[in-house]
């Protein structure tokens, strides 16, 4: 483990996960490098809006607001809340140590 290390605590459905991730990748490859189930099905390029996350109300206030770009994808999103965000969009950096976020329930 290194200095630069992150750590992001996510909630799959009630299943609470500690994951430590790198500087530079986003939290849609965080979850899925641990092997949880988030569909990303673009890899990242902003075209599925299967990498939605939703943050806890003060995360979301640290991680910022969404792109226009990314409003209109998330809108196609299901249970979308106001702390919701793509995935892919966020870039982990030591700033964001800690952050807690859930993934949507699955149907
Ligand atoms: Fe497709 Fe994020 S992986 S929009």
């Amino acid at each position: 483990m290194s200095t630069n290390d992150i750590h992001i605590v996510v909630d799959d459905n009630g299943q609470v996960h500690r994951l430590t991730c790198r500087s530079g990748i986003s939290v849609m490859e965080a979850i899925r490098n641990a092997g949880l189930p988030l569909e990303a099905a673009c890899g990242g390029s902003l075209a599925c809006a299967t990498c939605h996350i939703i943050l806890s109300e003060a995360d979301y206030a640290r991680v910022g607001a969404p792109s226009e770009d990314e409003e209109d994808m998330l809108d196609q999103a299901f249970g979308v809340t106001r702390t919701s965000r793509l995935g892919c969009q966020i870039l982990l950096d030591p700033s964001l140590d800690g952050l807690g976020l859930r993934l949507p329930a699955r149907s």
